[in-house]
């Protein structure tokens, strides 16, 4: 898979990509991240990338041309053109399930980063085929979630994690919350590990597994927890 980002603040991504899992597995090939700077695209002197409002306010505008040029590149370095994902507050926000899809996406990504007060929008009616958000709040730009994004598609990739089951079984991924860990020692100040899980019965171990899982999610995320049994309702 490869995750392009188009940005401001490539070392900012740059930074944060190249740590722990993600830069393991870039330096491994398993994963194939570029950022770019958006500003090396202006044909302005000053190196512009943007402009005050048309109709007035606050703030400054990204001006569509240094990334029309900025995307033009990425695409005549592909040879295609990417499924282009802007980052935004207004988007739809970002799910497993939404990054399960995209790690199996059969073109490479691209994310575009706004920042200031946005980005004009004749460049996102031009070139974005998608808008996500990672939440309900405002960040200051998009380069936070670019890198939320692109974590969640690429741990997903082959060859990232040691093998599937490391996210088949997390939170999320079958609409439960994860069960509880633990590890040595087997008491700590007073406190002792579940005994079922030095029992070494694997079924005992899943089934107890299981009941935690429904009990966390019952507890932490009833609207999750309703979901799964209507599901499971409409499983039988
Ligand atoms: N840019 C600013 N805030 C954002 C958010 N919550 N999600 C995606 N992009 C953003």
């Amino acid at each position: 898979m490869r995750i392009d980002i188009a940005t401001l603040f490539p070392e900012m991504c740059e930074a944060i990509l190249s740590e722990s899992i993600i830069g393991r597995a870039r330096k491994k090939g398993s994963v194939e991240i570029h950022c770019h700077q958006i500003r090396d695209y202006t044909t302005d002197k000053h190196r512009r990338v943007d402009d005050i409002p048309y109709g007035g306010g606050m703030g400054m505008v990204m001006q569509a041309d240094p990334i029309f040029n900025c995307y033009n590149a990425i695409c005549e370095q592909l040879a295609a053109r990417p499924h282009t994902i802007y980052m935004t507050p207004k988007g739809r926000v970002l799910t497993q399930q939404r990054a399960v899809e995209l790690s199996q996406c059969d073109t490479s990504l691209l994310l575009l980063c706004g920042h200031y007060e946005g980005v004009d929008q004749r460049i996102l009616d031009r070139i974005v085929d998608e808008e996500i958000s990672i939440g309900d709040y405002v960040l200051t730009g998009g380069e936070l979630p670019a890198c939320v994004l692109t974590d969640a598609i690429a741990r997903m990739c082959d060859g990232v994690l040691s093998s599937d089951e490391c996210f088949r079984n997390e939170s999320h991924f079958d609409g439960l919350l994860e069960h509880p860990h633990y590890t040595r020692p087997e008491v700590w100040q007073g406190e002792a590990v579940p005994p079922v899980l030095l029992s070494g019965h694997h079924k005992n171990i899943a089934d107890w597994r299981l009941r935690m899982s429904l009990e966390e999610t019952q507890k932490k995320r009833p609207d999750m927890y309703k979901l799964y049994m209507e599901n499971a309702q409409k499983d039988k």
